[in-house]
């Protein structure tokens, strides 16, 4: 073998591949949708279906196929070191509680990073057939076609989106406090049940904001690439860079951030 043959992938490979694996896994989760899989806990509402694990199965195989040195973090007890410093971070299923009810509403959400610096990300519904991309520093798509994120710079016409932690029922950490407070000063909130869905669709215009407590880098990893390459603002809820574990995540439009900050103070 060359030296040549030794050069690392670039962004633009990277996403290619995420791209068709995202397909491959979306492709599988949506041909058993309606089919009778596995449903186990994981707490007392978290729960994990067969589907999560073999979407998660594919993709892992799929990845050192391609890149047998890479890392792979994902949702399912998936932590693979890696030794050159690329590592796939990785929802395989977000949405699991919609995908067990038949609630089409879902995605596969994949980002590959280098070190710390998420290089490129893509989240996939296949319900929608929507594939939403970004690669670091060349912007946001959604069906290879450039989005931007929302013009609108008032809290009271904007439209939000959330979610709420599993551990609702025994935290005092719900989120019940700030959804009343975004409630009566904004046109609405939605909530999606996927926030890797939520956070492009700020990104896309659809939702002016998204907040959410106790999520995980796997959650946002790749929605919050796409978020910042079509234009937006992710932040923690102080206004501090977004930390990836995903503890306190906000993301908006630009325009309306500090008022979704000024809300955000409120103690929960
Ligand atoms: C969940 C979804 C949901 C969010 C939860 C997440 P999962 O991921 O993103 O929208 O509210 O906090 O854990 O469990 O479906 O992969
Ligand atoms: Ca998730
Ligand atoms: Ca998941």
């Amino acid at each position: 073998m060359t030296r040549l043959d030794k050069q690392p992938p670039t962004k633009s490979d990277l996403l290619a591949d995420a791209v068709r694996i995202s397909r491959l896994a979306g492709k599988l989760l949506k041909d058993r949708l309606l089919t009778d899989f596995a449903i186990d806990h994981k707490g007392e509402v978290d729960i994990v279906t067969e589907m999560d694990r073999s979407a998660q199965d594919l993709i892992e195989q799929e990845v050192l196929l391609k890149y047998p040195d890479h890392g792979i973090l994902a949702e399912e007890d998936l932590h693979i070191q890696g030794s050159d410093g690329f590592h796939w971070i990785v929802d395989p299923l977000d949405g699991t509680t919609n995908y067990a009810h038949r609630f089409p509403v879902f995605s596969v959400s994949i980002a590959v990073a280098y070190r710390n610096d998420v290089l490129c990300g893509v989240v996939y519904n296949p319900v929608s057939e929507e594939l939403f991309t970004a690669i670091r520093g060349e912007g946001a798509s959604l069906n290879a076609l450039p989005i931007r994120v929302s013009k609108i710079n008032s809290l009271n016409d904007s439209l939000l989106g959330t979610g709420f932690p599993y551990n609702i029922r025994e935290s005092s950490h719900t989120n019940l406090d700030h959804f009343k407070e975004f409630a009566i000063r904004t046109q609405g909130i939605r909530r999606c049940g996927s926030a890797a869905l939520d956070l492009c669709f700020v990104a896309c215009g659809r939702l002016d904001g998204f907040w959410e407590l106790n999520l995980k880098s796997w959650d946002i990893a790749a929605g919050a690439l796409i978020v910042r390459e079509a234009g937006g603002v992710t932040t923690d809820f102080e206004g501090s860079a977004l930390e990836m574990d995903g503890s306190r995540v906000l993301a908006s439009n630009g325009h309306i951030h500090e008022q979704l900050l000024e809300i955000l103070k409120i103690s929960v």
